[in-house]
């Protein structure tokens, strides 16, 4: 059974409190928290302050995906705004120290994950797997709800499911973008154990219902 978690970013922001409400009520697993600085990606979403505000409304883990540049400056800000159960991940792409980076994340207390990109290979987390306890794949070019899953992505799972099971380790693959549920069970049966979905969820008649299938699969 996949890990779910539902990507707040297309939730109603007018009206957060019913959303998170409703995750609390529904079988997600995780809050997924898209943290984007507009320079990294070209969006600019929110920060630690309502992290803060989404650790209160709920008790599930908080899930950050950090989309910004020199991630390490604030992960004690968002440890503070997140308190204990945190994900933290950052991007390859934007940490030219990523070890040290990771280090700072686990001595911080936190889950350190690591975010890539589309075009980057699986072959790039060789020498840091060992120390991670996530790999968030993006299957979309981060920035943006909504986009469409880019197929390229399910032998990046595969390779990377050899590459975790080869070494015998306990690391999460997280699928980030364009999960719908057609293609979810695709990504689970390549070795995907988390699935963050945003527009799937939030665009559907009845959320609950889409996460519960989600969970099925
Ligand atoms: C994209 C974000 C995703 C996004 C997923 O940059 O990292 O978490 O919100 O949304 P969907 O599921 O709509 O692609
Ligand atoms: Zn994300």
């Amino acid at each position: 059974m996949p890990i779910v978690a539902p990507s707040l970013l297309s939730a109603n922001f007018l009206d957060l409190d019913a959303d998170c409400k409703m995750l609390n009520e529904s079988q997600a697993d995780w809050f997924h928290l898209d943290i984007m600085d507009g320079r990294f990606v070209p969006n600019i979403s929110f920060g630690p302050m309502l992290v803060s505000f989404f650790r209160k409304a709920t008790t599930k883990v908080c899930d950050l995906h950090l989309m910004i540049e020199e991630p390490a400056k604030y992960a004690e800000q968002f440890k503070n705004a997140g308190a204990d159960i945190l994900f933290l991940s950052v991007h390859i792409e934007a940490c030219p120290h990523l070890h040290r980076n990771i280090q700072q994340i686990k001595a911080l207390g936190m889950k350190a994950g690591v975010a890539i990109n589309p075009h980057t290979p699986v072959e790039s987390l060789q020498d840091v797997i060992a120390d991670i306890d996530l790999v968030c794949m993006m299957s979309v070019n981060p920035g943006f709800g909504g986009q469409k899953f880019i197929h390229h992505t399910l032998k990046k799972i595969k390779t990377l499911r050899n590459m975790i099971d080869e070494k015998g380790l306990n690391v999460l693959i997280e699928i980030d973008g364009g999960v719908t549920l057609e293609n979810a069970g695709t990504n689970v049966a390549a070795g995907a154990d988390v699935l963050v979905a945003g527009n799937t969820v939030y665009s559907s008649k009845d959320p609950k219902a889409t996460i519960a299938q989600l969970k099925k699969l």
